[in-house]
């Protein structure tokens, strides 16, 4: 029994530990065994017997969990040691590991805007006809609903068309100075090469007391943000119509591909369309109850932002999960 405690103090790893365990009170094994001679015996042999196993047993146990913590700890050191990963070292090519366009262009958007301090929001998917038109000063029966082809549940709720529901719900919850951008899903029935049911938005909020955000802000807030999404491209904005905003503008960068000389992506024109913004309507500051504030607001589509800065020509493929596609990224 000597040999099997000396063993035991000389074990060099758990797995060696364990053989000797099992060696020694496995089913087989020799302190089992000699238990199992107790049956043969009786009164102060038996008893004497027992004490000297049970003794046994309890040195065998208390080398053995000692022993063990000890093996534990010095493998755990080993196997950190060994397995440390450096996270200062170099990546020769950052480019492969830009993860899903979508992503990569979403997390770009929301840097640059949560580093001006804007706050990080999030709104429903299934919206309610008010937060999605009737708040945004897009009333029953009006014709620019058809803009947007809507998927309506049986009970009048609907998938939100845009990602404009979320600053009316964040007015309704919060009280002026606001700066907040709402990235995610939206969906609207349409398919085709430029279109998808599912694609995402991003809406900038502004709101002030007194007159204090002004178009101005939000032309120099687009123009330099447009510049650090696309580098040096010229930037203008062209008066347009949202129902929510009054005036509107939607903005358009120089196209990224021919430099504004005219090409098949920019449909020879030399321009890209990019987002559309505007002065918040009164009539939006009155369905949430704000009185003497003024506020700008801007969306745009971050699918198009992605095939632009990716160069993706197909939308779809971002959503096919095709491997090959993925990869490249
Ligand atoms: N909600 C608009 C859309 O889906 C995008 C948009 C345009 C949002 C102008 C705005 C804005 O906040 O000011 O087409």
């Amino acid at each position: 029994m000597d040999t099997l405690l000396q063993r035991l103090k000389n074990a060099k790893t758990s797995q060696e530990l364990e053989t000797i365990r099992v060696e020694a009170l496995g089913k087989k094994g020799s302190i089992t065994q000699k238990f199992s001679e107790l049956k043969s015996l009786e009164g102060e042999a038996k008893k004497e017997l027992a004490k000297t196993l049970n003794n046994l047993k309890m040195s065998f146990e208390s080398i053995h969990q000692e022993k063990k913590t000890q093996l534990q700890t010095l493998e755990l050191k080993a196997a950190l040691e060994q397995e440390k990963i450096d996270v200062s070292l170099f990546v020769s090519n950052p480019h492969k590991t830009l993860g899903h366009p979508i992503s990569y262009t979403k997390d770009r958007i929301i840097d640059y805007f949560t580093y001006l301090g804007y706050e990080l929001c999030i709104g429903p998917l299934i919206e309610d006809d008010f937060h999605n038109f009737a708040a945004l000063n897009l009333p029953e029966y009006h014709p620019a609903r058809d803009m947007q082809d809507t998927f309506y549940f049986k009970d009048s709720m609907l998938l939100r068309t845009h990602t404009s529901p979320v600053q009316i719900r964040t007015m309704q919850t919060q009280v002026p100075p606001i700066k907040m951008i709402c990235p995610g899903p939206t969906f609207r029935r349409d398919y085709d090469l430029t279109h998808t049911p599912m694609f995402h938005q991003v809406e900038g909020l502004v709101v002030d007391n007194g007159d204090k955000a002004s178009f101005s802000n939000l032309k120099y807030t687009l123009e330099d943000f447009l510049r650090y999404m696309f580098g040096d491209v010229k930037v203008r904005f062209r008066s347009s119509f949202f129902p929510f905003t009054e005036p509107s503008a939607e903005v358009d960068i120089s196209c990224v591909f021919c430099d504004g000389c005219g090409c098949r992506v920019c449909s020879q024109t030399g321009w890209l369309e990019i987002l559309g913004c505007g002065v918040v309507d009164e009539y939006v500051f009155q369905a949430v109850g704000y009185k003497n504030v003024s506020g700008y607001a801007f969306g745009m589509g971050i699918e198009r932002l992605a095939m632009l800065t990716c160069g993706v020509s197909d939308l779809r493929s971002f959503f096919e999960t095709d491997l090959r596609v993925l990869e490249q990224f």
